[in-house]
């Protein structure tokens, strides 16, 4: 091959000079990732905070760090940067209390709904907070090595992109979602979603169809989506929680077909969750065979340094750019929302017979 892939960038350059991170929520998804990458990555954390205050103290003693006794005693931590892990519905309750023009990362989604992201985005312009919303799919070794391919054209332009979910997820680890109406695509989807927009833009519209499955009461596990980008582009995800009839053709990818190249990713992560199998990355150019890209790192925990560490280097001055900003963020919260608008419309009868 005539591409060198291992020149391809796979991690986020670390803060020159890293803030204390103070974690409020301390729940699976801070032991999982937050905690793992911050270890990794040597990026001090001064301690967490839970309403439930034997989680946040058990957590702290794992992690070797401190349980803070209120809200109020975690964010008077001096030059703090805030790492809120909360379910989606808590952000709003949180956000007005942090000092105005205070860096903070919010785990996604950005609220419940897209009403509930424009009073994030509208509370953090009015407080000139620093902040970005954990889309970190974007920020995995894989995907910022995809976005380098694509930057130095070695696709070409994107023209047929695919993601396929055919696995068994176990939703039992995220209580919070029993009896929320929005579900796949709120919770989950949304990390495509975000990495379509970080691949291919924004698109002007979506079809999609979102439902349940016999097996669970939650309200959706499966999930359809074509969306409209340019003429000669489509874009589509085929997202199915439920297949579980053993490993062997389960699977979770990212196609992506350029003019002059495609790529193939195997999101591993999904299909022991949260153990995970080995993400893969691979490439290929016109009358080349499929490249392995050897990868430094994995989703869970690698990508959760890069959303902290462009945040850090934003708050600096040594990033131009926060990425998933609410800014940005706002944009895959539209998307999810104009995609269940989408699902709760009729598709185009078909005819009877005459
Ligand atoms: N890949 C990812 O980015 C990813 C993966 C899993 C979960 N998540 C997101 O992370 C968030 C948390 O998920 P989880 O699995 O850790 O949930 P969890 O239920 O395990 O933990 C949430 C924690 O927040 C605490 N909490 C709730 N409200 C609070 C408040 N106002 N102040 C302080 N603590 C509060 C709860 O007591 C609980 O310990 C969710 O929004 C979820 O969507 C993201």
């Amino acid at each position: 091959m005539s591409i060198d892939v291992g020149a391809l960038r796979q991690n986020w350059p670390p803060p020159g000079n890293p803030r204390p991170i103070v974690i409020i929520g301390a729940g699976g998804i801070v032991t999982d990732a937050h905690l793992p990458a911050y270890r990794l990555a040597n990026l001090p954390v001064a301690g967490v905070f839970d309403l439930d205050a034997d989680r946040a103290r058990s957590v702290a003693e794992a992690w070797g760090t401190r349980a803070f006794a209120s809200l109020d005693e975690a964010i008077a931590t001096p030059d703090a940067v805030y790492d809120l892990a909360l379910p989606p519905a808590a952000h709003l309750d949180v956000l007005p209390k942090l000092p105005d023009g205070a860096a903070v990362l919010l785990q996604k989604p950005m609220g419940r709904n897209l009403a509930e992201a424009t009073a994030i985005l509208n509370l953090c312009r009015a407080k000139s907070l620093k902040a970005a919303v954990n889309f970190q799919l974007r920020f995995s070794p894989m995907l910022l090595a995809v976005a380098d391919a694509l930057q130095r054209g070695w696709l070409g332009r994107l023209i047929d992109v695919e993601v396929h979910l055919n696995l068994v997820t176990p939703w039992q680890l995220f209580p919070f979602l029993n009896g929320m109406p929005r579900v796949e695509i709120a919770v989950h989807s949304i990390h495509y979603l975000d990495t379509l927009r970080a691949l291919l833009g924004n698109p002007t519209g979506v079809h999609a169809r979102t439902l349940g499955h016999p097996s669970t009461t939650l309200a959706q596990t499966r999930t359809s989506a074509l969306f409209d980008f340019a003429p000669d582009q489509r874009v589509t995800f085929s997202i199915n929680h439920n297949h579980d009839w053993g490993r062997r053709f389960q699977d979770a990818s990212f196609r992506i077909d350029g003019t002059e190249g495609a790529a193939m990713v195997k999101l591993g992560l999904l299909l022991n969750y949260p153990e995970g199998e080995p993400d893969e990355l691979w490439i290929t150019q016109r009358d080349d065979d499929w490249t392995q890209v050897p990868l430094a790192g994995k989703w869970f925990p690698h990508a959760f340094i890069g959303t902290m560490s462009n945040l850090q280097r934003y708050a600096a001055g040594e990033d131009d750019r926060l990425v998933t900003g609410v800014e940005d963020a706002w944009h895959t919260m539209a998307l999810a929302e104009a995609a269940f608008e989408s699902a709760a419309k009729p598709a185009t009868p078909v005819r009877s017979a005459p």
